[in-house]
């Protein structure tokens, strides 16, 4: 039952059953069918599957027609484990998740652990003869490593009760298979077949569409073609009988004294399935179907197939991790209370504070270091505030940049702080955004500017041409503070206009449209700047004070970024007169936000 119920289940297994569904299938398949095996892992869902088997078959009820529930599970042989401690821990993990004592059949869900079969084989002995574990089941093991599982098991009194393998007519006359099942026979190993109707390859059901979405089509390079021909006697047997496709599939696999495993999906197909049990095909048309039975076997997978397998799986076991994580996060922080609500909005206020403070510490320490260090200063050729320090107390100065540095990280951590908090709340006033939006371009392109600066003093890294780039940003962002007092400003004198219902006003809708238009400019003006600082040349000229638009790009005539520029540029300004002009035009009718000229 591969039942995950995570948004990676989501993806990988064309959506996830709900709870209810998931419980009225295994209601059907206990109490109408006496069906008495469930498989699962910890790999399906990343555990999930395992939690909901134990929600739907629920513990003092686990009979079917008098016979007691079997509940297989698998370990997996990730990268991240290599020791018995780790075999026993997700042991004890399945049997939490499964709410029992010991597992019936615990699988090694697949050999491709770069340690050999027989380690994890010799763990789970360890496990059975502890109580743990009833019996040992290894899954997706050729000839080869079935032999070699039973002679351990056997070292240590114990045998291997079952082999979980895709068995099915899609993979039936394959040599590997026809000698991995010599090998079962050889030592009773019981075959478990998964896939039998082959992911919905061998039912009704198939359909073009459907074909390109089934994983086993794309792993086992199966064109619709080659398909044909056995299809059609499965359909002409299942006429004859008068049964689904995948009946006659399911009961060809018990004809073959296999286990089915179906991996149902709708109470439909529940009920459909339950429909291969109490009669069996003759052995003629069991003959007929395994003489037209394909040879596409999963089994023999080449070295490198299997590093690549094991690491994807190392991979999707590490993103279940994270999505538990994720939702874990979540639900705290769904769970927060009120009070711990103001104790956020306290880290909001403690990280205002931490700004002031930082950005104190910050201009005194930049003021003090060349006296303290007795720095010679140069200013930096091509720019008018960068300086070069050069000094023969380098400690003093490593020690003075490092809290330049701590204050600069406490400065922006505080602004980070705010910003998410700010962000968070998506019912914020126009202003709000708006000011948030300029705060943002203005810290981003100070704190890169300081990234830059520091690395070319602490290190022997020119770092010109960025440092030019981003002071011509830092001059067109350094209007942004302004810019969002203006608009505080609008906003605080048009609450004192009261509307014809008695309400505080808000700028006219034209203001606030314009308040946009301008933000917007000014992030287009910052991206020119950077566009034009990182993909033109600069200029070698280096008496001009940083790099401008009259640089390279505009050599040869206008270019249209210096256009784009300018444009922005008088957008930028234009907004603000019209801005300026409803700040004293604001009547208590037009206080209201009506009136935008943007729809
Ligand atoms: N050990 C391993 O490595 C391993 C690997 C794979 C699977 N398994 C186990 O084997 C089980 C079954 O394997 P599987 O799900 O990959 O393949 P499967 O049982 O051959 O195919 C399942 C798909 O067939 C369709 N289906 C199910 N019952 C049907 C019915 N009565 N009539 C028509 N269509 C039906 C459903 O697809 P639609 O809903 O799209 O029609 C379903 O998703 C899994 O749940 C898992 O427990 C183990």
């Amino acid at each position: 039952m591969q039942w995950g119920k995570t948004w990676l289940d989501q993806k990988l297994n064309r959506g996830n059953l709900d709870d209810q569904l998931c419980a009225s299938i295994c209601r059907e398949f206990t109490e109408v069918h006496g069906v008495q095996f469930f498989d699962t892992a910890e790999g399906y869902g990343g555990g999930t599957s395992e939690e909901r088997l134990k929600d739907v078959l629920i513990p003092g009820e686990k009979q079917s027609h008098g016979a007691p529930h079997v509940i297989g599970t698998k370990f997996l042989p990730t990268l991240a484990r290599w020791t018995h401690g780790s075999f026993a821990r997700a042991l004890r993990g399945s049997c939490q998740r499964l709410g029992v004592d010991a597992i019936d059949i615990y699988f090694i869900h697949t050999p491709i652990h770069p340690l050999p079969l027989e380690h994890w084989v010799r763990a789970a002995c360890v496990e059975t003869k502890a109580g743990r574990i009833r019996e040992i089941g290894i899954s997706n093991c050729n000839a080869q490593q079935v032999r070699r599982a039973c002679a351990e098991a056997q070292k240590h009194g114990l045998r291997i009760a079952a082999n979980q393998i895709m068995f099915n007519l899609l993979c039936f006359q394959s040599p590997e298979l026809q000698e991995t099942l010599r090998a079962c026979r050889e030592n009773q190993v019981q075959i478990i077949a998964y896939a039998p109707i082959g992911q919905g390859l061998l039912t009704e059901a198939l359909t073009d569409e459907k074909f390109s979405k089934i994983r086993l089509a794309r792993m086992t390079r199966l064109v619709m073609d080659e398909l044909q021909d056995l299809r059609s006697v499965i359909k002409s047997l299942a006429d004859k009988y008068g049964k689904s496709m995948a009946q006659i599939c399911l009961n060809w696999t018990i004809c073959h004294g296999a286990i089915p495993l179906v991996g149902t999906r709708s109470m439909q197909q529940a009920q459909d399935t339950a429909g291969c049990l109490g009669w069996r095909l003759s052995a003629e048309d069991v003959a007929e179907l395994d003489r037209n039975a394909l040879k596409r076997s999963t089994l023999s997978k080449p070295r490198w197939k299997r590093v690549i397998f094991v690491t994807f799986i190392t991979l999707l076991v590490f993103g279940y991790q994270v999505n538990h994580w994720v939702d874990w996060l979540q639900s705290k922080w769904r769970a927060i209370s009120p009070w711990q609500r103001r104790q956020a909005d306290c880290t909001v206020e403690t990280a205002m504070y931490v700004c002031c403070l930082a950005l104190f510490l910050q201009a005194a320490v930049a003021t003090a270091t060349p006296f303290v260090t007795r720095a010679e200063l140069k200013v930096v050729p091509g720019t008018v505030d960068i300086v070069d320090f050069s000094t023969a107390h380098s400690r003093l100065y490593i020690f003075m940049s490092s809290v330049r540095w701590v204050s600069a990280a406490a400065l922006y951590l505080g602004v980070c702080i705010i910003c998410a908090h700010l962000w968070r709340d998506t019912d914020q006033p126009v202003w709000v955004i708006l000011v948030m939006h300029l705060g943002t371009y203005f810290f981003i392109v100070h704190f890169c500017l300081f990234l830059c600066v520091s690395l070319r003093q602490l290190s022997n890294v020119n770092m010109m041409d960025a440092i030019r780039t981003l002071t011509t940003a830092k001059d067109t962002v350094s209007i942004c503070p302004m810019l969002a007092v203006l608009f505080i400003e609008c906003w605080v004198a048009a609450n004192d206009i009261r509307t014809p219902a008695g309400l505080p006003g808000v700028p006219q809708g034209f203001a606030q449209d314009y308040m946009f238009v301008a933000t917007w400019a000014m992030l287009m003006q910052l991206i020119v700047c950077l566009v034009n600082g990182f993909v033109y040349t600069l200029p070698k000229d280096t008496n001009s004070k940083v790099m401008r638009f009259c640089g390279n790009s505009l050599r040869g005539g206008l270019t249209a970024i210096s256009i784009v520029f300018y444009l922005t540029l008088v957008t930028v300004y234009a907004s603000i007169l019209v801005v300026l002009v409803s700040r004293y035009t604001n009547t208590s009718r037009a206080a209201t936000g009506s009136g935008a000229w943007f729809a």
